[in-house]
């Protein structure tokens, strides 16, 4: 059977809903049966320093940067807690796991980047993995030309 999961972006400076107005929301929706965990990462649509979280690219952010905010949210509610946002190598999602942040790390450019991420992270060849750079160029700059991949991967694989 497929989780029911609220997505729900936060964490402040215009980036979404503050942290406390995220828990907030959370809390009320705690008791909800069916919902199986909250999907927490950052950004927000209404204005152009929140958009940019959406996806957030090398620029301005760190690997692993929500998930001290996160920690927060997994502390005030029962249910799981899902962290999206800049978690591009499996080391950095365990760290984030070991230290009790969240209960998943969602992972989506890294598949992008290196769709062999998952098996290559279980057999230990950490060091094969193509790791995310955030550039956001080819998974999102070019879904508006009718394009989608990576460019890292591209560059790489060109003879
Ligand atoms: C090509 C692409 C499409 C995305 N589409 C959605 C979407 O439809 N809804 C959504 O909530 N997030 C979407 N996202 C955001 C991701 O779910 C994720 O929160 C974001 O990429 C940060 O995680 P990452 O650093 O692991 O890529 C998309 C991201 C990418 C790269
Ligand atoms: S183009 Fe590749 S390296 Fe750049 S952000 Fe997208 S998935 Fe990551």
């Amino acid at each position: 059977m497929r989780p029911d999961t609220q997505r729900i972006t936060g964490f402040g400076d215009q980036r979404g809903l503050t942290p406390d107005e995220v828990i907030e929301a959370c809390r009320a929706l705690d008791d909800l049966p069916g919902l199986d965990y909250f999907n927490v990462t950052a950004g927000s649509m209404a204005g152009l320093g929140g958009s940019v979280h959406v996806v957030p690219p090398m620029a301005i952010v760190e690997a692993g940067y929500l998930a001290p905010p996160a920690k927060r949210l997994r502390r005030a509610v029962a249910k799981r807690v899902f962290l999206a946002g800049r978690i591009n190598q499996p080391q950095i999602a365990e760290a984030i796991l070991a230290a009790g942040q969240v209960d998943m790390c969602g992972m989506t450019r890294v598949l992008i980047a290196d769709p062999e991420m998952p098996a290559k992270a279980a057999a230990g060849r950490l060091d094969d993995i193509r790791a995310c750079i955030a550039c956001d160029q080819a998974c999102i700059g070019h879904l508006q030309a009718g394009r989608f991949g990576c460019l890292r991967a591209r560059m790489m694989l060109r003879p």
